[in-house]
């Protein structure tokens, strides 16, 4: 699959995060918790060096939990402290404030030994796009987080929001390209809709998400689209034979009854990225 990317506005995402960074103690990353790894870009770690971090399994409504369970683990023995979030609800306020705690915990140390008391975290949000970091400042801040006003060296009228007394955010996300050094990484990312559609093939995304989903979530795939049909002589691919099956149940066909790939594949995509046919996640880390 070929996807396509653009230079100019990574460089310049890139060098405004970097300035960005320099304001903060603590980086906030969000990740798809459907597919961690590839929902980051390890330039963060070099970027991010010397800060205190933390990283949020968003969209963990939509994956699966014991996948998450085992992602949080793979983050804390990283030294990364982890918390899985569905961004769009409003109840995890405490959560992060407490995640914040344990992850600035030297430098609130230090402050206390150089007799500074109370001074607030400053943190900012990085994440690639449509990872939820909008949704997740909103949430965060809700409706009564006020605004303390530009503070000198933000030259691109960025605004701390005051989150508690203990925590203020950048409003402004810092955005971090994806990065897909192979295809698998691209294929995860167009799956959960981290890249543009018009760059995708939707067919080969349907594709795909039926053939993973058979292999390691075959009962929910089944439970929403019917049994895996069984191929014969002449028509070996199952996948395709599937794909025609789901077409027939719901209409996606053409003039004289012709399978309407394109129609089916763009809502089997949406089935998935919707949740509709279950939580599942598409990557589990390595066994060490
Ligand atoms: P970004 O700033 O990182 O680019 O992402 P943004 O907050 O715009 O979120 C991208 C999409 O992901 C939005 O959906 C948002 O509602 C959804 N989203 C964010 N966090 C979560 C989460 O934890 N769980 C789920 N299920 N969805 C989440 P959208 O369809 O693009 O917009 P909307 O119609 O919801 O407004």
């Amino acid at each position: 699959m070929q996807i396509q990317w653009y230079p100019g506005h990574m460089t310049k995402a890139r060098r405004a995060m970097q300035e960005d960074l320099k304001l903060v103690d603590l980086v906030m990353e969000l990740t798809d918790a459907r597919a961690p790894l590839a929902g980051r870009n390890p330039d963060i770690d070099k970027l991010a060096a010397g800060k205190a971090r933390m990283i949020f399994l968003n969209k963990a409504d939509l994956a699966d939990d014991q996948a998450t369970l085992a992602w949080m683990d793979y983050f804390r023995k990283k030294g990364i402290t982890p918390i899985r979030l569905d961004a769009r609800k409003t109840n995890f306020k405490k959560a992060v404030v407490d995640g914040v705690k344990i992850a600035c915990q030297e430098k609130i140390e230090r402050d206390r030994r150089k007799g500074i008391l109370n001074r607030p975290i400053r943190a900012m949000v990085v994440g690639i796009p449509n990872v939820g970091k909008s949704t997740f400042i909103n949430s965060l801040a809700g409706k009564t987080a006020a605004k303390t006003g530009n503070k000198p060296g933000v030259t691109r009228g960025n605004q701390w929001i005051k989150i508690d007394k203990q925590l203020e955010l950048l409003d402004t996300p810092g955005i971090l390209w994806p990065k897909f050094d192979d295809e698998a990484i691209g294929m995860k990312l167009a799956c959960v809709g981290s890249i543009s559609d018009e760059v995708l093939n939707m067919q080969e995304i349907a594709y795909h998400l039926l053939s993973y989903g058979k292999a390691n979530y075959n009962q929910l795939f089944e439970a929403r689209y019917g049994a895996v049909p069984q191929p014969d002589d002449e028509r070996d691919n199952e996948i395709v034979l599937w794909m025609e099956n789901i077409a027939r149940q719901r209409g996606c066909l053409k003039r004289g009854a012709e399978t309407d790939f394109d129609k089916v594949s763009a809502q089997i995509t949406d089935d998935f990225r919707s949740g509709r046919i279950g939580k599942v996640s598409l990557e589990v880390p390595k066994q060490a």
